[in-house]
């Protein structure tokens, strides 16, 4: 008896488990990585809508009972409405839509139909390409996704067209659109400004909407990074808990739309910012979309992190898989106020440092009235500075070859200064009102970068100086201004295309640059961290994350950053800033990132320069942990007065671990660092690195063996009760 009930049990499960099938098959596209799934349904009427979006479900086979349209009315009569997946203006969802089309006869309503879907391998994934139709307009979108089963990413984008006689008005055109079901959500966003980036805050959303943008054109990423955090049903946590990491590739104004509705269901529209841009989109022509990457953790916001930096080593970042350079830069020591001489003396300096080149920054162009011996004068003017360096670049080089180390340039090739020979001879090539009085950021103005001539002029100062000087190393490309006095001489009666025409410009030259100079690693500079994006990052093999380089300030920067991005992506310079904290705390904390210096080293005691040469040395022996490694955020200074961060190496035989003690209280209980994602099973050696010189390490588990289990249940007690103190100790498997 017992038996026969056991047997219609699992009859019974097995049939509510295959049973749709039996009925009429559903029409189902599904994205899938080693980890998620994502599932689309075509309804009866044809809409296709998203089903689900979340860990990987174990049957296939069930995607079949997953419904397209959610209960949508909180009064509990039935009202059916789908989570359309790149839902249009007008029809019957009542929230924000992906797209906005103002079509010949003046409709601006859009009803997406499913055309057809195919996928095909591209590097690292699969795409999907799904087409949709309105069935009344001859307007078409295809939807992109590249998933990266490993990595556990998705990328996405759309494309829109259309086939009316005259150009139609887009309004709204999203890359993408997801949609959750959760108790409760919670947005981490990340604010900046100048030496402040990367500011991280989390709130719950309520019903309404969330808008994180930037209207700011250029340098766009300066008040608000193109990035946010979504944590599920509790804030985001590092180590547990459902998170969605999102951000757009676009290195112009942006816009990431958090709307919950009237039952309490969150979408996350991501978006070339659509403010002052409606865009006209001619017959036949292709309206693409930037990329949104995402993943989603149920691991907490490490793992998701641990995905991007994945990912974007392997499919993104320039030059991922390729080793950094360590630098002495002279900014900081310098400013404007060098000749050839002082470089020269520089260069011989940087190479008894131990570094692998010397960038030259800002203020060796421009001459005459329009020399640059400060930020007034001379941007646009990319010719040598005669009475400064006599002998060019060519010369610089030569002392660079003498001295041993590789010569890097610093340019920002996008911007005029009103006083220069180049805003003389072309006012119409930078972006501003005919017929007020100017804006001046820094004392500069943007070129037109939509304008084709004035591209192959930005693109000329990297041609040019690179023909000239092929051993040019490096270049720092800066960007110090956000797009002022908002109107283009060349987009005339088109200024609505302006925001979208200069991204696309800027990237038309990127892409030369990288085309025909592929091996030129080049820093991405906005004045700090104004730039800083996955688009960007595709011609960039690193970005400068902030002018802020006080080591405590870092802290809370490098971990902001290090959510969205690999530490091989992110240069970390040490300076005098905060010149009270000692030249370790300062080198220690740069050392997590991709280092370099810019002080200046006649400054440093002998103990301190020793102390960096060891450092330096150190840290180009562990370049593979740390860049190539993966990343563990252990204590965070959001929540502590310390940070601590593991970084391991793929073959798990080698870890670094990094401990910072900002600012301690008296008497604060100390815990252990609880090291993670090394082998529970291999035995790992304990020694503290990066000692001053003569010092010896203090620390209880210096020169022993533990088991990675141990490490990682008990920990290494490496926080201290000191001000501004670090700690670095290396991990080597036996
Ligand atoms: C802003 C950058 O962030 C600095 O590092 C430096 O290059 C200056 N510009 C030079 O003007």
């Amino acid at each position: 008896m017992k038996k026969t009930m056991m047997r219609f049990t699992l009859l019974g499960m097995l049939l509510s488990v295959f049973m749709p099938l039996c009925a009429q098959e559903k029409k189902i596209i599904h994205v899938g990585t080693d980890k998620l799934d994502l599932v689309m349904q075509v309804s009866e009427k044809g809409r296709l809508y998203q089903t689900y979006f979340g860990e990987k479900l174990k049957y296939p086979q069930e995607y079949q009972n997953l419904n397209w349209w959610v209960n949508a009315s909180s009064d509990g009569s039935v009202v059916r409405r789908g989570w359309e997946v790149y839902s249009g203006a007008g029809n019957e969802d009542f929230f924000e839509p992906a797209i906005s089309v103002k079509h010949n006869d003046g409709n601006r309503s859009t009803y997406l139909h499913y055309l057809s879907s195919e996928t095909q391998s591209v590097p690292g994934g699969v795409e999907t390409i799904v087409k949709l139709r309105d069935d009344v307009f001859p307007v078409e979108v295809t939807l992109h996704y590249v998933a990266y089963a490993k990595e556990n990413v998705i990328r996405t984008w759309s494309e829109i067209r259309h086939q009316e006689k005259k150009p139609v008005v887009l309004s709204r055109y999203a890359s993408s659109m997801l949609y959750f079901s959760r108790s409760s959500y919670y947005l981490t966003e990340f604010s900046s400004d100048w030496a402040r980036e990367v500011q991280m805050s989390t709130q719950q959303l309520q019903a309404g909407k969330k808008v994180l943008d930037s209207k700011l054109g250029s340098r766009a990423a300066l008040m608000m990074d193109p990035f946010f955090e979504v944590g599920f049903d509790q804030p985001a946590h590092e180590t547990q808990g459902e998170v969605l990491l999102g951000t757009l590739g676009w290195t112009g104004n942006f816009s990431f739309t958090f709307e919950v509705d009237n039952v309490g269901n969150l979408r996350v529209i991501p978006s070339i910012n659509p403010y002052e841009s409606p865009y006209e989109l001619a017959p036949n022509t292709t309206f693409k979309t930037p990329d949104f990457i995402f993943t989603l953790s149920s691991e907490g916001k490490g793992q998701a992190s641990r995905n991007l930096h994945a990912w974007a080593l392997k499919y993104q970042l320039k030059d991922g898989d390729k080793p950094r350079m360590t630098l002495l830069n002279n900014w900081e020591n310098t400013y404007f106020f060098f000749n050839e001489e002082k470089l020269g003396a520089l260069m011989k300096e940087a190479k008894d440092f131990g570094v692998d080149m010397f960038l030259l920054d800002d203020g060796w162009f421009g001459n005459g009235e329009h020399a640059r011996n400060n930020d007034n004068a001379g941007l646009g003017d990319w010719e040598v500075n005669h009475k400064k360096l006599p002998g060019g670049v060519p010369a610089l080089i030569k002392y660079a070859k003498e001295a041993g180390v590789k010569f890097g340039i610093w340019i920002e090739p996008e911007m005029v200064n009103p006083k220069s020979d180049l805003f003389e001879k072309h006012p119409d090539w930078a972006i501003c009102y005919p017929n007020r009085e100017p804006y001046y950021f820094r004392n500069q103005l943007v070129l037109d970068m939509s304008n084709p001539k004035v591209q192959d002029y930005v693109y000329g100062i990297v041609e040019k100086l690179m023909t000239e000087n092929p051993e040019i190393a490096y270049f720092k490309w800066d960007c110090n201004s956000p797009i002022t006095n908002v109107w283009s001489p060349y987009l005339k009666e088109k200024q609505n295309h302006l925001y979208i025409e200069h991204v696309r410009g800027v990237y038309n030259v990127l892409e030369r640059v990288k085309k025909n100079f592929p091996n030129l690693p080049m820093m991405m500079c906005s004045g700090g961290g104004g730039r800083c994006d996955y688009e960007g990052l595709k011609y960039f093999t690193e970005f400068w994350c902030s002018d802020d380089t006080d080591p405590v300030e870092r802290c809370y920067i490098q971990w902001g950053f290090s959510q969205f991005f690999p530490a091989k992506a992110m240069c970390a310079h040490v300076t005098s800033w905060n010149r009270n904290t000692s030249i370790k705390f300062r080198t220690d904390v740069a050392s997590m990132c991709k280092l370099g210096f810019d002080i200046g080293l006649k400054d440093l005691s002998e103990n301190d320069l020793a102390y960096c040469k060891e450092a330096i040395k150190n840290w180009n022996r562990l370049q593979p942990v740390i860049l190539d490694g993966e990343q563990y955020r252990l204590v965070s200074p959001y929540e502590t007065n310390h940070m601590a961060v593991n970084y391991v190496s793929q073959d798990k035989k080698q870890a670094v671990l990094f401990a910072y003690d900002i600012h301690p209280r008296l008497y604060e209980k100390l815990l252990p660092v609880k090291l993670q994602g090394l082998d529970p099973e291999k035995r790992y050696k304990v020694t503290e690195i990066n000692l001053m010189p003569g010092r010896k390490s203090t620390l209880k588990e210096e020169g022993k063996v533990y088991s990675g289990d141990f490490l990682m249940k008990v920990g290494i007690e490496a926080l201290k009760a000191s001000q501004t103190t670090s700690t670095v100790i290396e991990l080597v498997a036996e």
